[in-house]
C-alpha cells in the first residue's frame, strides 16, 4: 500500500524534495530511496590556488621548427594559455556563472547491477521548463566534455522565446568521473551499466518517456540504452553516429568501387583511427600510468585535452574556455574520466549492438570550413552515408551541416536547437 512511496515518485522534482521527509516512511523502506538535492558548485579555493601554483611553475617545452600542430599543440599557444591561467583566469567568476545560469542537483542512484555493484553519486543539471507541455530530454556527453557541453542550448530549449516551438525539461548529468560526479570506485561500469545509471536518474525525476540526445562516449551508452530501455525513448538524437564498413564495403573500397561519399568517409575514419587517436589507445589500456603525469600538471593535461578538442572541433578556443574545460575534468581527478575509455571505447561499441526500432535522428556536423591549418584528412569523419546508418537504425530525421564539428552544441548551438525541434516535429 506504500507502493507510491517505494516506487519512484511521479511528482515534480521540486515538490518531491519538499515531500521527501514525509515519504521516507520507516515501515516500508527496504532499499534506500534516493532524492535529488539542490547543489551548488563550490570548488575549494585552496585547490584552485594550488592548481594555479602548479601552473605558475609549469616547465615550458621548446618545440621545433615544424608546422603548427605537426607534433601537438604549438608551444606558443600553450605558453600563452599558461600565462593567462597564472595571471588572469578567474575560476570563481566562472563558477558563479555556472551556478547562476543552471539548476544543479546531486543525487545517488542504486547500483546498476551487471558488472557494477555499488550505488553511484551523480551531479546533474535539471532545467525544468515553465511550459506544461514540455518534453523531457536527457543529454549524454563524452570525453573531453561535461554537462557544460550543453551550456548554450539548455536555456533556449527549456524556455523558448517563441511559444510555437516545443519546450523541454532538460536533464544533463556529468558522467561519473567527469565534472562534479564522483568516479566509479571499481571497474565494470560499461555501456549497459551506464545506461542503467541514467535510466535510474530519469526514474527518480519521474520521467517515464523522454528524448535521448547523445554524443561521443555518450553515444556508446546510448546504443545500449535504446536496446535496454527502448520503450522509454521517444527519439534518440545523436550527433555522433559512426558506422563501420561491412566486409563487403571494405572489399568495394579496396577495389575502388565505393561511391565518392563512401570513399571520403572511409578515408576520414581510417585517418582518424590510424593517426589521430593515440589518446584513446592510451586511455583504454593504461589510464593510471598516464594519469600520474596528467593529474600532476594542469597545463600538461590542458595540452593533452586540447589536442583532441582541436582535432575534432571547428571553432577557435579562447584561453578561458580551454582552461575551464580542462579544469572540469582536472578537478575530479583525471584518472576517473580518462579510464572511462577502458569501459566504453572500442570500435565495435561505437556501433549499435543490433538493429533496433527506436526512432533515430542523425545529425552530422562537418568540418568543411575549418581554418586552413586544420587536418584536412578528417574533413568527412562525421559524414556517414545515410544508407549505412539505415542498416541498423530507424532513421526518422537526418541533417547534414557543413560546420559544427564534434561539439556542435558549442560551435553551432542554433543549428542544434533547430535540429532537435525539427527531429521531433
Ligand atoms: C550565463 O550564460 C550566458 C550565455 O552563455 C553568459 O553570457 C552569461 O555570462 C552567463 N551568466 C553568468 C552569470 O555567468
Ligand atoms: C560484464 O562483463 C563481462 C565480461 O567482460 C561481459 O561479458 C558482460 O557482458 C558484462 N555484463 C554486462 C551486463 O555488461
Ligand atoms: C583506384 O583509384 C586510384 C585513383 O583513381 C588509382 O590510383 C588506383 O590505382 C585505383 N586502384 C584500383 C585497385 O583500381
Ligand atoms: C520507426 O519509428 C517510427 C516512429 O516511431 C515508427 O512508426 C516505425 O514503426 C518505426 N519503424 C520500424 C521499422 O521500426
Amino acid at each position: 500500500m506504500f507502493s507510491k512511496v517505494t516506487s519512484r515518485t511521479r511528482a515534480l522534482p521540486l515538490l518531491s524534495l519538499l515531500t521527501a521527509a514525509v515519504s521516507a516512511h520507516p515501515l516500508t523502506e527496504r532499499a534506500p530511496t534516493y532524492e535529488p538535492k539542490p547543489y551548488t558548485v563550490n570548488v575549494d579555493p585552496a585547490f584552485i590556488q594550488e592548481t594555479r601554483d602548479k601552473v605558475i611553475k609549469f616547465r615550458e617545452t621548446v618545440d621545433i621548427d615544424a608546422p603548427a600542430w605537426f607534433d601537438g599543440p604549438p608551444a606558443t599557444d600553450i605558453n600563452a594559455v599558461a600565462k593567462y591561467w597564472a595571471e588572469e583566469y578567474d575560476w570563481s567568476a566562472v563558477q558563479d556563472g555556472i551556478n547562476a545560469n543552471f539548476s544543479h542537483y546531486y543525487t545517488t542512484v542504486p547500483a546498476p547491477g551487471g558488472n557494477y555493484t555499488q550505488p553511484l553519486d551523480l551531479h546533474f543539471i535539471h532545467q525544468r521548463s515553465e511550459r506544461e507541455d514540455a518534453i523531457p530530454i536527457l543529454f549524454l556527453h563524452g570525453w573531453p566534455s561535461t554537462s557544460l557541453e550543453w551550456e548554450k542550448i539548455i536555456l533556449p530549449l527549456a524556455n523558448p522565446e517563441d511559444d510555437s516551438q516545443p519546450a523541454f525539461h532538460v536533464v544533463a548529468p556529468d558522467i561519473p568521473g567527469y565534472g562534479f560526479s564522483p568516479a566509479p570506485k571499481a571497474p565494470g561500469l560499461g555501456p549497459s551499466e551506464h545506461a542503467s545509471v541514467f535510466a535510474s536518474l530519469m526514474e527518480q525525476l519521474g520521467y517515464d518517456r523522454y528524448v535521448l540526445y547523445s554524443t561521443d562516449l555518450g553515444a556508446v551508452v546510448a546504443f545500449s540504452y535504446i536496446v535496454d530501455y527502448a520503450d522509454r525513448i521517444i527519439n534518440h538524437i545523436t550527433d555522433f553516429y559512426l558506422t563501420l564498413p561491412s566486409d563487403e564495403d571494405t572489399a568495394r573500397y579496396t577495389a575502388n568501387q565505393t561511391t565518392p561519399e563512401e570513399t571520403r568517409y572511409l578515408n576520414s575514419i581510417n585517418a582518424f583511427f590510424g593517426s589521430h587517436s593515440a589518446y584513446s589507445a592510451l586511455h583504454s589500456t593504461y589510464p593510471l600510468s598516464i594519469a600520474y603525469a596528467l593529474n600532476d600538471s594542469p597545463v600538461g593535461f590542458l595540452a593533452w585535452r586540447y589536442q583532441l578538442a582541436w582535432t575534432v572541433s571547428d571553432k577557435p578556443y579562447t584561453p578561458e574556455e580551454l582552461i575551464t574545460e580542462a579544469l572540469l575534468l582536472y578537478i575530479p581527478g583525471v584518472y576517473g574520466n580518462i579510464r572511462n575509455y577502458k569501459e566504453l571505447f572500442s570500435l565495435t561499441q561505437f556501433v549499435p549492438k543490433k538493429p533496433f526500432t527506436v526512432p533515430t535522428s542523425v545529425l552530422q556536423y562537418g568540418y568543411e570550413k575549418n581554418w586552413p591549418e586544420h587536418y584536412p584528412e578528417l574533413a568527412y569523419f562525421n559524414y556517414v552515408p545515410r544508407d549505412w546508418v539505415e542498416r541498423t537504425a530507424n532513421v526518422t530525421y537526418f541533417a547534414r551541416h557543413e560546420t559544427g564539428g564534434h561539439f556542435p552544441a558549442l560551435s553551432e548551438p542554433e543549428w542544434v536547437i533547430e535540429d532537435i525541434r525539427a527531429a521531433l516535429s
